[in-house]
């Protein structure tokens, strides 16, 4: 028999920086939802990938100064990359597309091609404004305060020949598809497309370019290139191999099931990408979901603001597993959340490390203690004791099914959580250690234990999708085969074998000790806000005049002493000969790279003029300079610069 298929799909990222944790945000949120979906018996596809076209990429490369793929290779499979942190999190995709893929290029050519031979797409003149961080053309009137209503940066004024896309031929339908059905979910994303959008009316759109080249070209018309967005948007249909023969999956699975997207972007899916699907003749997705976004004190994460969260440093510590839990059971799934360090190891240590790792601890502690980890089959039921449980994990499926297909994740854990949290007080009650003393209390003991183990099964089913290698460990110990622990078994009581045999194991989610974490996250984050900065020199302009270059004070400087500062794993503290009165007192991010004592008496060079700053409550004086030097695995490696020696301390560089 034919599987009834699903496909979803998260937005295609830009390779422009490394990835933070609310990007992951939305794919672990994907990859839940697609995992959910196969545990249902679903023949799942599920796509993710990369949008690698447009200025801001081509700008960045030069600034690094290398081409625009080089670029983005480095940012998707390079060490640390894209592809790397999928990896890392786990993410289930069946299928990623680079939008520099040939077979992407391909499509997105003739889908151009068509659209301009049927008329939806012409030939005019764009006059108005460009905003160059989002690659968007904007009209005097959308402007606020002059600036780009998305990302409130300046914009500039903008003329060129350019290709148009009929998309206010498609607003009568677009309105009717976002106001008269479920396309768009939550529906608040509805009010907002109708009244900032809609109501205002939907010009026709500018869909090529010819100020810059990093694009897919127009091929009847070379100096185009095809706006980032149609490129993009067209993914989804790309994948399977509409319009190319890279694959050929189209008809199994289009129309998309579900489009998972951020809020700022729920535009592009709402109401340019359905018209251009009704311009193409092509069904339309059956919805689009806008989710909130992930901040951080109050504010969107930004590499510009300097304040993103590396998820590798939050799965390095707490796990992979932890941190996918937190990210869906904390925050509602429409609406934005809060991030701090402090709410996720709190998460983690009240419902992962207290109430459910507590479950399987007590439970398969009590097994083994009592029955030397095998259950007898002599068991007896306690109808007034045992209902409550019994009917709360009973149902459990259908409460989680129905919050899950309401797209909240948040509140098919918390459903599943109210019957873990059930479970630990049934312990209380039932109080197997009063029973474990009396011989004939045994079976009823036996049953306790029982119940509690066929509990925590269940649970661990319906928290798989979110935690997939914690919930293999958790089935091990529990007796459980791990191939039995299907969709259908989640709603059937009963399904462990009475005499099941546990396996007490590792601790699943250990306690974090809040306050000690706190303060070792802080000083972590110190010296990698201290080395964002070189990163950030990097996107300098072109040219500087003599006289920048003349502002800044190198010189050469003589190694005193050189120490480890506590608690970094990356500073050292120089002491500094600089040919001034005093000896200076220089901070570095190099100990990755060199041991403290190999560097006391070299001569090295420093920027005296920096501002002076605080690192990990010292001050740093000035900056070493050093090469930085990409190595064959992709990593960067610092290299100190240093002089042979002949030329003495507080000597200026020119
Ligand atoms: N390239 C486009 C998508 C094209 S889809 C045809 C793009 N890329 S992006 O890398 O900037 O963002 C990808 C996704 O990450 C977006 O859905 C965006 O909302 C999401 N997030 C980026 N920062 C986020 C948070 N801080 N929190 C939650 N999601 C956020 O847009």
């Amino acid at each position: 028999m034919n599987r009834k298929k699903f496909y979803i799909t998260t937005p295609i990222y830009y390779p422009s920086d490394k990835l933070h944790i609310g990007h992951a945000y939305c794919t672990v949120a994907a990859d839940a939802v697609a995992r959910y979906k196969r545990l249902q018996g679903y023949d799942v596809m599920f796509l993710t990938g990369t949008d690698e076209h447009g200025q801001k990429i081509e700008q960045k490369a030069k600034a690094a100064g290398v081409t625009p793929q080089q670029f983005v290779d480095n940012i998707v499979s390079g060490k640390d990359g894209i592809l790397d942190l999928w990896k890392l999190m786990n993410i289930s995709n069946d299928r990623f597309v680079r939008t520099t893929d040939d077979y992407h290029m391909e499509s997105v050519q003739k889908i151009f091609r068509r659209l301009y031979e049927q008329g939806d797409i012409y030939k005019g003149k764009y006059v108005g404004k460009y905003c160059t961080d989002c690659e968007a053309f904007w009209t005097e009137t959308q402007l606020v305060d002059g600036k780009c209503p998305d990302c409130g940066r300046e914009v500039k004024d903008a003329e060129e020949e350019a290709y148009f896309f009929r998309l206010s031929k498609y607003a009568g339908r677009v309105r009717d598809l976002l106001v008269n059905t479920d396309f768009l979910e939550p529906r608040s994303r509805v009010n907002e497309m109708v009244n900032n959008f809609l109501d205002a009316g939907l010009e026709d759109l500018c869909v090529s370019r010819t100020s810059f080249s990093w694009g897919i070209m127009v091929d009847f018309d070379p100096k185009h290139v095809v706006y980032v967005w149609v490129d993009a948007l067209s993914n989804y249909i790309n994948a399977l191999g509409y319009e190319n023969s890279k694959y050929d999956d189209y008809d199994d699975y289009w129309p998309a099931d579900l489009h998972l997207v951020g809020k700022e972007i729920v535009r592009f899916h709402a109401i340019i990408w359905p018209a251009l699907l009704m311009a193409l003749d092509l069904p339309l997705p059956k919805k689009v979901f806008g989710h909130g976004w992930l901040l951080l004190d109050g504010g969107k994460m930004s590499k510009s603001r300097g304040n993103v969260v590396d998820p590798y440093v939050l799965a390095g510590r707490y796990g992979v597993d932890a941190l996918r839990f937190f990210l869906m059971r904390t925050f509602p799934f429409g609406t934005d959340g809060n991030f701090s360090n402090e709410l996720l190891i709190q998460t983690i240590n009240t419902d992962l490390a207290n109430d459910l790792g507590n479950l399987v601890s007590r439970t398969t502690a009590m097994a083994g203690k009592y029955f030397d980890g095998v259950l007898p089959a002599d068991q007896r039921a306690d109808g007034n004791l045992d209902s409550d449980l019994l009917a709360l994990a009973s149902g459990l499926r259908g409460r989680y099914e129905e919050a899950m297909e309401h797209f909240a994740p948040h509140k098919a854990m918390d459903e599943v959580f109210k019957v873990i949290q059930r479970a630990n007080k049934y312990i209380d009650e039932n109080k197997p250690w009063v029973l474990a003393k009396s011989p004939e209390e045994l079976p009823r003991l036996a049953h306790v234990l029982y119940n509690l183990l066929e509990t925590t099964r269940i649970c661990g089913i319906l928290l798989t999708p979110f935690m997939p290698e914690s919930m293999e460990k958790l089935f091990a110990q529990i007796g459980a085969a791990a191939e039995q622990q299907t969709w259908e078994s989640a709603a059937r009581w009963g399904e462990l074998p009475r005499t099941v045999s546990v396996r007490k194991g590792e601790n699943l989610f250990p306690r974090i000790d809040l306050e000690k974490e706190l303060k070792e996250l802080e000083a972590a984050a110190a010296p990698a806000a201290a080395e964002a900065k070189p990163a950030e020199q990097a996107e300098a302009p072109a040219f500087i005049t003599i006289d920048d270059f003349d502002k800044v004070k190198f010189v050469t400087a003589k190694v005193l002493a050189c120490e480890a500062v506590p608690k970094s794993k990356k500073l050292l503290k120089f002491t500094l000969d600089c040919g001034e009165s005093e000896p200076r007192q220089i901070l570095s991010g190099i100990h990755e790279y060199y041991e403290p004592e190999e560097l006391v008496g070299k001569t090295v060079v420093a920027c005296t003029n920096l501002a002076p700053r605080k690192m990990m409550g010292q001050m740093s004086n000035g900056m070493l300079i050093s090469a930085v030097k990409e190595e064959p695995d992709g990593s960067e490696k610092l290299h100190l610069l240093m002089l042979d020696g002949k030329v003495p301390a507080g000597y200026g560089l020119c």
